[in-house]
């Protein structure tokens, strides 16, 4: 088998067959094929696509490159939740103590930021002590005794993902369906839970930019997920429009303590209680009705604040910081960015603002820089709020005073004033399970 023979047959809108996909994607990981080939193969299937067969084999490949997780030592039916990405994302750090709180197991491995996006595992550890790199016996432990742990990705979990994403995102192949999907769900197929809920972000700050395409994306990782035995939901969420009114990590570390403590901002609390809720269910809790009972009740008695307090105890993590949001470390640096008319904020481009956040240090341009967990922007107006010109809409925060005036202007660039009132946001869009689509 020649790896340009497979180029050509992508290129001209053929179908890979099984021993195909393996050898391309094995010798991806090893190293016998370059980056150039594989180069060409991505673009080849940005542009002609897969059929969900040709998705289904090379999700198994890829999941089979590296360690398949064994969590049978942990008692009990794990839920895993996984989104497809955006900017003032820190649904994790509500969602995974409300379901253990309501009794469930929730054993997640989470990844870091990257581009305008943000990552879980970048946000717990600017949490003082925190360790997001424990040992397996230390995982299990800690799901057994607090419910819930995550964890950054062993290292060893579909390699082949590790690399070929590396490659979509020099190569401009990042936003190809069969491309997400199979790099999401060959990681959940290795990491070892029984159910999974998909959170299939949607709008300008998400990969998929369409509500046809999100869902297309959400039936397929659905249909891989079921296909390999485990019971798998999608939600389609906004991400238009940040969610909350915090991006940056220990400002998205402060602002999900808030929620917690039954404060917090709207559409970060029902976008919360949607996923926390279908987790529950998922895991026969109840009633969907039921299960949202439970997942307000555990804010409304303190139990989900408590059961997040343990788990980052247990995991090295100093609470008081939780308990007491104040102690986090302030950036030195900020700026009010002003409204430039009066009006309406009709409209926010997601992915700008997040692009201004990795400005200010908040997330990483390439793999290898540094972030500050304090910086980032604190959105005091958002998309419907009326707005007199001069008022100040945001601060930004950083550590690197001479990244304020970029960052303003990328943030300006993402706001539109407008002189008519918008629609209200929708903030759930569909649920999408094996052979149905429900629309909201
Ligand atoms: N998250 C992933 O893990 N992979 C993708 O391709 C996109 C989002």
């Amino acid at each position: 088998m020649r790896m340009y023979d497979l180029i050509m047959k992508k290129r001209n809108g053929g179908k890979l067959s099984q021993p195909e996909i393996k050898y391309m994607i094995e010798g991806y990981t090893d190293g016998s094929i370059p980056d150039y080939q594989m180069s060409a193969m991505l673009m080849a299937i940005w542009f002609k696509g897969m059929d969900d067969e040709e998705i289904t084999e090379m999700t198994k490949i890829m999941a089979r490159t590296g360690d398949i997780i064994d969590l049978s030592d942990i008692k009990g039916l794990k839920v895993d939740k996984h989104s497809t990405g955006g900017v003032g994302d820190k649904t994790t750090l509500i969602i995974t103590p409300i379901v253990a709180a309501c009794g469930g197991i929730v054993a997640k491995m989470s990844g870091r930021g990257l581009g305008h996006t943000g990552g879980t595992v970048d946000k717990l550890e600017s949490i003082p002590g925190y360790r997001t790199d424990i040992d397996r016996q230390k995982f299990i432990d800690t799901v057994n005794s607090c419910g819930a742990s995550v964890i950054g990705q062993t290292g060893n979990i579909a390699p082949a993902d590790k690399k070929l994403y590396a490659l979509r995102d020099v190569t401009a192949t990042v936003d190809s369906i069969p491309l997400i999907a199979s790099s999401i769900m060959s990681k959940k197929l290795a990491d070892g839970s029984d159910y999974i809920l998909l959170d299939v972000t949607t709008g300008s700050g998400a990969f998929m930019k369409t509500l046809d395409d999100s869902i297309k994306l959400a039936q397929t990782m659905v249909n891989i997920g079921e296909g390999a035995g485990k019971k798998t939901v999608a939600l389609i969420t906004d991400m238009d429009v940040p969610l909350g009114h915090a991006i940056g990590n220990s400002l998205e570390v402060i602002e999900s303590m808030e929620v917690l403590k039954g404060r917090g901002p709207a559409d970060l609390i029902e976008v919360c209680m949607q996923l926390a809720t279908n987790m529950l269910y998922l895991i026969g809790k109840g009633s969907v009705e039921e299960c949202r009972n439970m997942a307000e009740k555990s804010i409304k008695d303190g139990s989900a604040l408590e059961a997040f307090c343990k788990m980052v105890e247990a995991q090295g993590g100093d609470a008081s910081y939780l308990r007491d949001t104040d102690k986090f470390e302030r950036a030195p640096y900020s700026l009010e960015v002003k409204a430039a008319a009066d009006g309406w904020i009709t409209h926010m481009n997601a992915e700008k603002c997040g692009i201004a956040s990795v400005e200010l240090g908040a997330g990483r341009e390439t793999k290898e820089s540094s972030i500050d967990f304090p910086a980032g922007i604190i959105m005091q107006k958002k998309y419907g709020d009326k707005v007199k010109k001069g008022e100040t809409i945001a601060t930004l925060y950083t550590c690197r005073e001479d990244s304020l005036k970029d960052a303003e202007a990328l943030y300006q660039e993402a706001i539109t004033i407008g002189n008519e009132e918008p629609a209200p946001e929708k903030l759930v869009f569909a649920r999408i399970e094996k052979d149905k689509v429900e629309r909201f």
